[in-house]
């Protein structure tokens, strides 16, 4: 990660700019974000797979106007999965053939929005949305590309993969049972919908790709049976999100050089063995782009020794702005970010402010002893899933995102004000 990176002089910074600096002017608690870096794994991405393949951002990971612009720029596509994503995205600009909607419940209200705007790619989850989108399509006189969403059997989490993960879940129609056949079957009889291709998500946090491969195997093992009973070759297909990234030291995130040559050298073998050409591949990272580009900056407010236990470090945010710990169990480091310190390290518990004891951002990090209200924490990794869930809950501002490039530093996402909760409040 380059964010809250401590320079020569013990100085931490984002893009340059010391976070202490930042704090004085944005406030705490607050997510800043390291513009070039977002950009340049955008760009690593694009490059990794090249012209021939496309590479969706998944926008539920972080999504605001500004980061829909950077994705438009640096030449990505996107994938949203709410009709809030949709309109975010549209908003900023983002051509809509360059959006792929996804979700188990789309509503006919969600798919009019999203085929009369002219999405590239929807992609359906389920038998009734087969007819739901095809009918939407119809009466506009449109044909919807489509894609189809297929569980493959395979489960992955960070170090390990099920290759006979049981198929109870709620996205997606199943391979083993027969309902993803049964589900082409149907979308190639209905004239509202071109079926272009396949999609497999299998998991997120992933290490070890060898899921990846199980998947891409089973995907194009669908598309064989396709042409031998339509005499139809798909031209597309997209194996998902997933990518880890590292929270801590201990985790070893894959390259996208690395995952798109192992991607691309099963796919064409796979095809090569089935007798098909190519197709047109595509990935969604969502973590693997914005997680790493952000580091959340707390004030500390209290500390409480239990004596031979731990020390409780309580925070200016907690489980609204981060609720990864709490839900996930996930692991983060923090790191003293208003100034150095020789003292003797400790063992604490960086918490939140609200009203609940799980309510904890780092579980367990050494910070030194000396550690007292006013010194500032940083926290870095926190660029996907903490803003993108962030809550309300006592009644919590949600802290704004700033963004530093070329020195300068320029909120994205404003802080929450009383007046924003009121204003909801109409009773
Ligand atoms: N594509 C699809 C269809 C997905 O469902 C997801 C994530 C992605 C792409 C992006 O996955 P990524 O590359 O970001 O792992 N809230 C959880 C993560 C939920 C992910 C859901 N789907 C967390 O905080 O870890």
């Amino acid at each position: 990660s380059r964010t809250a990176v401590r320079d020569a002089d013990g100085v931490v910074t984002v893009g340059g700019l010391d976070v202490k600096k930042l704090a004085e002017e944005f406030g705490t608690p607050a997510y800043l974000l390291d513009e070039d870096d977002f950009r340049a794994r955008c760009r690593a991405w694009k490059e990794a797979f090249g012209d021939d393949a496309d590479v969706f951002y998944a926008g539920k990971a972080f999504l605001c106007r500004a980061v829909v612009r950077w994705l438009h720029e640096e030449g990505l596509n996107l994938d949203v999965c709410s009709p809030g994503e949709l309109a975010t995205a549209l908003d900023a600009g983002m051509p809509a053939e360059r959006i792929a909607l996804h979700g188990n419940n789309k509503t006919t209200e969600e798919i009019t929005r999203a085929v009369e705007a002219g999405v590239g790619r929807i992609v359906l989850d389920s038998m009734q949305e087969i007819v739901r989108v095809a009918h939407v399509a119809e009466r506009l006189g449109k044909r919807q590309r489509v894609q189809l969403r297929v569980t493959v059997g395979v489960e992955a989490h960070t170090h390990e993969f099920i290759a006979t993960a049981h198929e109870d879940q709620k996205f997606g129609l199943a391979l083993a049972d027969g309902q993803a056949a049964e589900a082409v079957r149907r979308a190639l009889k209905l004239d509202g919908l071109e079926l272009v291709g396949l999609h497999s998500h299998i998991g997120s946090q992933i290490f070890d790709t060898s899921g990846f491969e199980v998947a891409a195997h089973r995907v194009v093992g669908l598309l064989k049976e396709i042409r031998d009973e339509h005499g139809v070759e798909l031209p597309e297909i997209d194996l998902g999100g997933g990518l880890g990234i590292a929270y801590t030291e201990h985790d070893d995130p894959r390259e996208p050089r690395e995952i798109a040559e192992g991607l691309r050298q099963i796919v064409t073998r796979e095809c090569a063995a089935a007798g098909l050409a190519v197709p047109r591949l595509s990935v969604e990272p969502g973590r693997a782009i914005a997680g790493p580009t952000t580091c959340t900056l707390y004030e500390v407010g209290t500390v409480k020794e239990l004596p031979g236990l731990r020390t409780y470090v309580s925070v200016d945010g907690g489980m609204s702005d981060n609720i990864r710990t709490a839900l996930y169990d996930a692991e983060y480091s923090v790191t003293l970010a208003s100034r150095t310190s020789d003292a003797e390290p400790m063992l604490a518990r960086v918490v939140g402010k609200h009203c609940e004891s799980g309510d904890i951002v780092v579980r367990d990090a050494f910070l030194p002893a000396d550690l007292a209200p006013g010194d500032l924490l940083a926290v870095p990794a926190t660029g996907a899933y903490c803003r993108s869930m962030a809550s309300n809950y006592n009644h919590a501002l949600r802290p704004p995102v700033v963004a530093v490039k070329d020195g300068a530093a320029r909120v994205i996402v404003r802080r929450e004000t009383e007046e924003d909760l009121l204003r909801l409040d109409v009773g």
